[in-house]
């Protein structure tokens, strides 16, 4: 533990699996205060265990779509903590399909959960920030910078959070706000989100897959969820204080070419 989040109080949406749970433990580790949300509320006490709603670690069933539960969610936290310094929108989920076969419902769900969520939680999170500063990050993926064929409605929603972070970033700079606004883009990152794909696709697919990454990612293999934790440990802590409106890939060098 090295204090970068030190006295800093942070919420992280879908934190009860994957690369929220890793974040919200590395900010843990550097001294943040740290309100992990989920809507799967077994899950969400299953990964801390027996930790009790104590600081540091604090956890609160929230469904990022709900517009109202974002509105109790930040008034909670200011009651609670007397302030917000951090928010990871990190929620999302993954619908597979194509631009020809997925549904207007699998491609509204998306939007709903992966970007208008985001567009939630940046506006609360902005008025609540405004009075001493902070730092938002958003998650996107490699899939809001280049195109996958069976992944249209994953694509449009992650390219969304990409511009419209830089927009938010902008606009958080005009009004001098001191609000930092950036999106991270993990590469193919080992989680429970990537196990349950894997478990839809026929064998054949998911063979050619995990080939495909093992000679397509120039470092050679998937990531940790760790190292999508350090990019936005970084994002959060005011060594990225010179930092707003970037998107910070880690991918392995997938995007490379
Ligand atoms: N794993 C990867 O390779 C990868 C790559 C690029 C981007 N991402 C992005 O990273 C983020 C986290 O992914 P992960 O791999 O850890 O997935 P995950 O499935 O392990 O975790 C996602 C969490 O979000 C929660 N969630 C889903 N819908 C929600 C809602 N409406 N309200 C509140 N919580 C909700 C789930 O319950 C789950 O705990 C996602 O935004 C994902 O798109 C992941």
């Amino acid at each position: 533990m090295s204090d970068r989040l030190l006295n800093k109080i942070a919420v992280i949406t879908g934190g009860a699996s994957g690369l929220g749970l890793a974040t919200a433990a590395r900010f843990v580790e550097e001294g943040a205060s740290v309100v992990v949300t989920d809507k799967d509320e077994d899950r969400l006490n299953g990964a801390f265990g027996n930790i009790s709603n104590i600081k540091p670690i604090d956890r609160r069933y929230q469904d990022v779509t709900d517009e109202l539960g974002w509105n109790n969610l930040i008034e909670y936290v200011l009651t609670e903590y007397g302030g917000l310094d951090i928010l990871v929108n990190n929620a999302g989920i993954v619908i597979r399909g194509t631009a020809e076969d997925t549904t207007i419902s699998d491609w509204r769900k998306t939007q709903e959960v992966n970007l208008d969520a985001v567009f939630m939680g940046t506006r609360a999170a902005i008025g609540a920030m405004k009075p001493s500063g902070g730092s938002i990050v958003n998650i996107s993926s490699i899939e809001g910078l280049v195109g996958e064929a069976t992944a249209a409605a994953y694509n449009a929603s992650k390219g969304g959070v990409r511009i419209f972070t830089k927009s938010a970033a902008l606009h958080c700079a005009s009004q001098n706000y001191r609000i930092r606004v950036n999106s991270i883009h993990p590469g193919f990152i080992r989680t429970p989100m990537i196990d349950n794909a894997l478990a839809t696709m026929p064998s054949d697919e998911v063979e050619a897959l995990l080939l495909r990454m093992e000679n397509e990612i120039p470092l050679g293999a998937m990531g940790d969820p760790e190292d999508i934790a350090n990019g936005c440990l970084y994002l959060a802590s005011d060594e990225s204080k010179y930092v707003t409106g970037s998107e910070l890939v880690i991918d392995g060098g997938y995007t490379c070419r």
